[in-house]
């Protein structure tokens, strides 16, 4: 009991020092990101609500929700996606620049746990060129590949779908042209490798090219490249996003070939960019948007409803499905303003007929906390309402 109430004044005084030296802590990279969750989310209360001090335990004053518009159907309505639905990014874990330098190595038990909570499809993010030889004929490692079939294998005995995706290739971004020979080579075999896997098996070609590739030779090098996997892939579904970090103002600069009925378009969705990143480590300056909130007023709520309405109308359009592939607000975020745009967000996105994948499962914006082997019930509601895995 003694021991318990001495406990009790140390957390305090803890606390205290934490919030007195102001929770300066510096993310400098994504592996520390996880760490520092705690410091700044206590941060960001205290910005929020200046009536919280630090011995208190009770809930800032949350402001409601404007819920009146929340029935009103949207104009457009895309194509469906074939074969997804809602899907969750298993961020963190291969596209690191080893599995398990970001905090996260892929666990058998993810993939069911994913599949009971009710999402249909994954979304992994690989690091291939971390794995390829820098020289012609760009060979990728037997044993990095490896892993990638256990992840898919896993994914698809499960029953879900799942997108292999190509992620953090920066030297791409710096020299998209220089780069072509290689981005194109890699592509070539993991299409071989995966030509007799089933339609369960999606392929994302280039995650983010960044504001530095110009779309048109985004657009040049992506129709290559899908010349070259249909070769040994002829009707395999093929995700592509514009330029600009797969930004919904892009989308009306992506050409995608116009006689190939097996594209998928995705753009990803971050806005309002200081309220999701708040705090992210990676994001310099973030740490000055901490406690910025989204109550989910009209303002707020109409803004999200044109961004997603510029993809649908392009959707729409250009007669292509469309995939929100990545949205996500970051943990140092208070959770009812989390919940509230990520219900939001894809309860929009669904009304447009857009399939979504939320970033991501088990990190920094995770939906589910790896170290209690359990989700965030209100982060799963949101994204999931009829899930059977929250009441
Ligand atoms: C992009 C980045 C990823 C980041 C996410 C959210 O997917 O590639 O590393 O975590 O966006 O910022």
């Amino acid at each position: 009991m003694k021991n318990r109430s001495l406990l009790k004044i140390f957390a305090v005084l803890v606390i205290v020092i934490i919030v007195l030296t102001g929770c300066q802590t510096e993310h400098t990279n994504k592996s520390q990101a996880e760490t520092t969750i705690q410091a700044a989310s206590t941060h960001t209360n205290q910005t929020v609500a200046s009536t919280v001090t630090a011995t208190e335990s009770k809930k800032p004053q949350i402001p409601h929700e404007d819920t009146s518009e929340d029935k009103k159907e949207p104009q457009w309505q895309a194509p469906a996606v074939p074969g997804l639905t809602r899907g969750v990014n298993l961020g963190n874990a291969l596209e690191a620049p080893m599995e398990g330098s970001w905090g996260v190595v892929l666990q058998e038990e993810y993939f069911k746990v994913i599949k009971d909570a009710g999402f249909d499809f994954v979304r992994i993010p690989i690091k291939f060129s971390g794995y390829a030889s820098l020289s012609s004929p760009y060979t990728l490692d037997e044993d990095f590949l490896k892993r990638i079939d256990w992840a898919a294998d896993q994914a698809v005995s499960n029953g879900l779908r799942v997108i292999l995706d190509l992620h953090n290739y920066e030297e791409f971004m710096q020299n998209p042209d220089g780069e072509k020979e290689r981005f194109i080579a890699i592509w070539k075999q993991i299409a071989k490798r995966y030509r007799k896997y089933p339609d369960e098996l999606f392929f994302e070609l280039l995650n983010e090219p960044t504001n530095a590739v110009p779309s048109d030779i985004w657009n040049s090098i992506l129709a290559d490249t899908i010349k070259a996997i249909r070769k040994t892939n002829p009707k395999r579904q093929i995700i592509v996003g514009p330029v600009s970090w797969n930004s919904i103002p892009e989308l009306q600069n992506l050409r995608l070939p116009e006689e190939d009925r097996n594209l998928i378009a995705t753009f990803h969705y971050y806005n309002p960019f200081e309220f999701t990143h708040q705090g992210a480590g990676w994001v310099a300056g973030s740490d000055a948007w901490l406690g910025t909130p989204w109550v989910g007023s009209s303002t707020d709520k109409a803004r999200v409803r044109s961004d997603l309405d510029t993809a649908a109308e392009w959707a729409v359009k250009n007669n292509r499905p469309i995939l929100m592939g990545e949205f996500g607000a970051y943990s140092s975020i208070i959770m009812e303003y989390r919940e509230r745009w990520t219900r939001f967000v894809a309860r929009e996105a669904e009304k447009r007929n857009m399939a979504w994948s939320y970033w991501e499962f088990c990190s920094g914006f995770g939906v589910y906390n790896k170290a209690e082997n359990a989700y965030r019930p209100e982060l799963l509601r949101a994204l999931i309402p009829d899930s059977k895995l929250v009441k």
